[in-house]
């Protein structure tokens, strides 16, 4: 059966399971103790066919697990469409997803990468996440301070690595008085131009979704996965030469000695943007993106993402690092 992925990319499983409950889930693992997960299928690159047996994380539901006048717990299970999630919270009036809106994917596989945009990482909002263990099938609960978040990473990327399945997120939301983060990117200013000025999440959400829509190719239309790189974080040190050469790189602070810079800025600026090696590409409106204009395989992005890199690192000395998985 092929693997449904956003980046289009054909590739067979030998084997499939839909996963539909936790029961099934440790059933499946009894019988098999190396699964290739799949949840949205919107962050890999296959290059290959899959050997392993493929778990296609299907748990569906959302839950209110507790309650204050001012504060509400939503629980949602791993199978549940991410931007679905996001919207029906906002449906509800809770505010805490609506920076994240139209990230595609499914919740349980948005705490592995730490999923962020316009100044919100998920480790923001992240109340808890239940995980089984590949192994033991025991369950075990970890709080956001356990999945060692960090910029696109996280404990399921790093010392558990293939050690847990994700089952359900957990998400402390807020239901009055939201801590909204409009100062990032062009938010505000489409806030202006719509005339609000004390806008509600949902209205964060809608501005989001546009600013996404504008930039970022729909799946559906043109297959890809989102941003394929990673913003570099460099030395303060190496990045103040650099400016010296391109005054106008763009740079978020990360901390006194670091540095973080947009690879869409250094991809562009290598003359790339738009650039395709038969149907893998560059998108033309995101140099961080990669497409799939019909038939490219997996080898094919994979190589030109290999390209990418090599020009970025021979004009900035800059090495980047993929966001995707390659598989
Ligand atoms: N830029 C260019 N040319 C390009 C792309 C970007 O010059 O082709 C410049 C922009 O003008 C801007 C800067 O680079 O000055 C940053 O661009 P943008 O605000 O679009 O954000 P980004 O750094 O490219 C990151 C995330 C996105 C997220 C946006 C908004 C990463 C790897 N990517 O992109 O996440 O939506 O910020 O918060 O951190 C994703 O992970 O799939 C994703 C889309």
């Amino acid at each position: 059966m092929l693997i449904p992925n956003t980046f289009n990319i054909k590739a067979e499983a030998d084997t499939y399971l839909a996963i539909r409950s936790e029961r099934e889930l440790i059933e499946a693992l009894k019988q098999y103790s190396n699964p290739f997960v799949l949840g949205g299928g919107s962050n890999m690159l296959l290059t290959t066919d899959v050997t392993q047996p493929v778990f296609h994380i299907l748990l569906k539901g959302i839950t209110i697990v507790k309650e204050t006048d001012d504060e509400v717990w939503l629980k949602a299970q791993a199978g549940e469409n991410w931007h679905s999630f996001v919207m029906h919270s906002l449906e509800q009036g809770y505010g805490g997803l609506e920076n994240l809106a139209l990230i595609y994917g499914n919740v349980g596989t948005a705490p592995v990468q730490n999923i962020g945009a316009y100044g919100v990482e998920i480790k923001d909002v992240m109340y808890s996440c239940e995980a089984i263990n590949v192994h033991t099938q025991e369950k075990r609960i970890f709080t956001t301070g356990e999945c060692d978040f960090a910029y696109r990473e996280s404990v399921f990327k790093g010392k558990e690595k293939g050690n847990y399945i994700i089952t359900a997120v957990t998400f402390k939301l807020s239901k009055h008085n939201h801590h909204l983060h409009t100062q990032y990117g062009a938010i505000q200013e489409k806030l202006a131009e719509r005339g609000i000025t004390q806008p509600t999440p949902k209205q964060v959400a809608e501005v989001v979704i546009s600013i996404r829509e504008s930039k970022l190719p729909n799946p559906a239309e043109l297959g890809n996965s989102g941003s394929f790189f990673k913003n570099p974080i460099i030395l303060t040190d190496e990045y103040q030469k650099l400016q010296q050469q391109y005054p106008d790189m763009p740079s978020y602070t990360v901390d006194v000695t670091h540095t973080k810079v947009p690879a869409g800025w250094l991809i562009d600026r290598c003359g790339l943007k738009g650039y395709r090696q038969g149907d893998a590409g560059v998108h033309t409106h995101q140099a961080l993106v990669l497409v799939n204009y019909g038939k490219a395989t997996g080898q094919e992005v994979l190589a030109l993402a290999y390209y990418v890199k090599e020009e970025v690192a021979k004009k900035f000395g800059i090495t980047l690092e993929f966001e995707v998985n390659i598989f």
